[in-house]
C-alpha cells in the first residue's frame, strides 16, 4: 500500500495494491487490479498523476463499473472516480444549471432532481452507473439521451494534468458515443458534469410505446416528471435484471445500423423485424430481437447466460469468469452475422 498525505486539505490518497474488483463491476466478475486509487477530488488526482506508479503503468478510469467486462486481471493503475457533490450554479424561473460530481450515483441524482421538480432526465431513471460515465456513452433510454441536457463536462487531461472544459459541441455526442469514448478514451478523467434542467414547462418524452402503455394503464393523461420516472422504473424492473441480484452490465451490444435496402430484403423473410429510423438510407435494428431470433434468449452456459426477458443483456449467475461472458458474446456475434449478415458491436468495454 503506497500512501501519501495531501497536506493542504488533510486528504489522504492511497494507492492500494492487488485489490479485488469484484465489488467494483456490476457483472460481479472476480479480477484483480495491480494498483487502485480512489479519487475524491481533482486535487487528489493531481497528486496521483505525479506519482511514479501513474507514470510507469497503464491506467484505467473506473466509474460505477456498470459498462465494463474484466476478462483478466488489470496490470496497471485503476483510478476509481469518487468525486461527490451536487451544486446549483444558476437558477431562474425557467431552469436550473447544476454541477454534479462525476462519482455521484446516476439514479440517486435523477431522484434528487425529481424531488426538486427539475425536469429533463426522468426517462433516464434507474440506469446503473455514475454521473461521470453518463456523457461517455451518452446514456439513453425511452426516447431521451443525456446529451439533450448537458451544458458542459469538466475533466482533467491525464497527459498534461490540466483541467479542461468541453461544451456540448466539443463532446461530439452520438448514439452511445462521445469524444470521451473515441478520441479521448484514455486521456480524460471526467470530474463533473453540468446540466441544464427545466423548472416548469418540462419537455416530456412519452411517445415511446412501453412508457405510453404504462401511463394509459394507470389512467394518467397529463403526466408529471415523477409519473414518467415511475413508469420507466417499472418497465426497467420488469425487463432488466437488477445487478445487485444477477450480475450484468445492461445492454451488452449496441443496436446495429443497417442499410435500408438490406433491411427490406430481410423483412421479406422476417416481416416482424422491428426497425428504428436513422436517416433516409439507414435504420437501426434492435440487437435484442436479432439475438432472440438466433435462439439465444434465456440460454445458459455454465455460470453465464442471456437474460430470459431481454436478449441484449448478458448475465453472470454467480462465479462466472469474464472470459466466459466474452466467449458467449463472441458466439452470439457469430450466429447473428451468419443468420442476418449483420455485425454486432459491443456497448460494454472489454478489458
Ligand atoms: N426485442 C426482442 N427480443 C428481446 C429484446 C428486444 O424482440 O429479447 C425487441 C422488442 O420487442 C422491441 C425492440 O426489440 O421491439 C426494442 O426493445 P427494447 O424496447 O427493450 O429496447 P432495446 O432497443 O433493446 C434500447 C437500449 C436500452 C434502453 C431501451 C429503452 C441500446 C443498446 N439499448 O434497448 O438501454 O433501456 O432501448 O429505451 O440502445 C442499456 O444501454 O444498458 C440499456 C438497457
Amino acid at each position: 500500500m503506497v500512501e501519501f498525505l495531501f497536506l493542504e486539505k488533510q486528504m489522504k490518497v492511497t494507492i492500494h495494491e492487488n485489490t479485488s474488483l469484484q465489488g467494483l463491476n456490476t457483472f460481479g466478475i472476480e479480477a484483480y487490479a495491480k494498483y487502485l486509487a480512489h479519487i475524491t477530488s481533482p486535487e487528489g488526482l493531481g497528486k496521483v498523476v505525479d506519482h511514479s506508479i501513474f507514470k510507469n503503468f497503464p491506467r484505467l478510469v473506473l466509474g460505477g463499473g456498470s459498462n465494463i467486462l474484466f476478462t483478466k486481471d488489470y496490470e496497471g493503475l485503476i483510478l476509481k472516480v469518487d468525486i461527490q457533490g451536487i451544486q446549483v450554479l444558476e437558477e431562474n424561473n425557467q431552469s436550473v444549471l447544476i454541477q454534479v460530481g462525476a462519482g455521484e450515483n446516476w439514479h440517486q441524482f435523477v431522484l434528487h432532481c425529481i424531488h426538486h421538480e427539475w425536469g429533463g432526465i426522468e426517462n433516464l431513471s434507474l440506469i446503473p452507473g455514475t454521473v461521470g460515465a453518463a456523457p461517455i456513452q451518452n446514456i439513453g433510454a425511452y426516447g431521451a439521451e443525456v446529451s439533450q441536457v448537458i451544458e458542459y463536462v469538466d475533466g482533467v487531461d491525464l497527459e498534461t494534468g490540466k483541467s479542461q472544459r468541453f461544451n456540448q459541441d466539443e463532446c461530439k455526442f452520438g448514439y452511445r458515443e462521445s469524444v470521451f469514448k473515441v478520441d479521448l478514451r484514455k486521456n480524460i478523467f471526467i470530474s463533473s458534469v453540468t446540466l441544464r434542467l427545466t423548472k416548469k414547462n418540462h419537455r416530456l418524452y412519452t411517445q415511446y410505446g412501453a412508457v405510453q402503455e404504462v401511463l394509459t394503464r394507470n389512467k394518467i393523461v397529463q403526466p408529471t416528471i415523477r409519473d414518467i420516472s415511475d413508469a420507466v422504473i417499472s418497465i426497467r424492473q420488469s425487463k432488466l435484471p437488477d445487478p445487485a441480484v444477477i450480475g450484468n452490465a445492461g445492454s451488452f451490444f449496441k443496436n446495429p445500423p443497417a442499410d435500408i435496402n438490406h433491411v427490406r430484403d430481410l423483412q421479406k423473410q422476417y416481416p416482424s423485424m422491428p426497425v428504428y429510423p436513422i436517416d433516409n438510407q439507414n435504420v437501426k435494428i434492435p440487437a435484442g430481437w436479432l439475438i432472440e431470433q438466433c435462439g439465444w434468449k434465456g440460454k445458459r452456459i455454465g455460470n453465464v447466460g442471456v437474460h430470459e426477458k431481454q436478449a441484449l443483456v448478458l448475465v453472470n449467475f454467480g462465479g462466472g469468469k469474464g472470459g466466459e461472458i466474452f466467449h458467449l458474446a463472441t458466439k452470439i456475434q457469430e450466429s447473428v452475422l451468419q443468420k442476418f449478415g449483420i455485425s454486432l458491436s459491443t456497448e460494454v468495454n472489454i478489458i
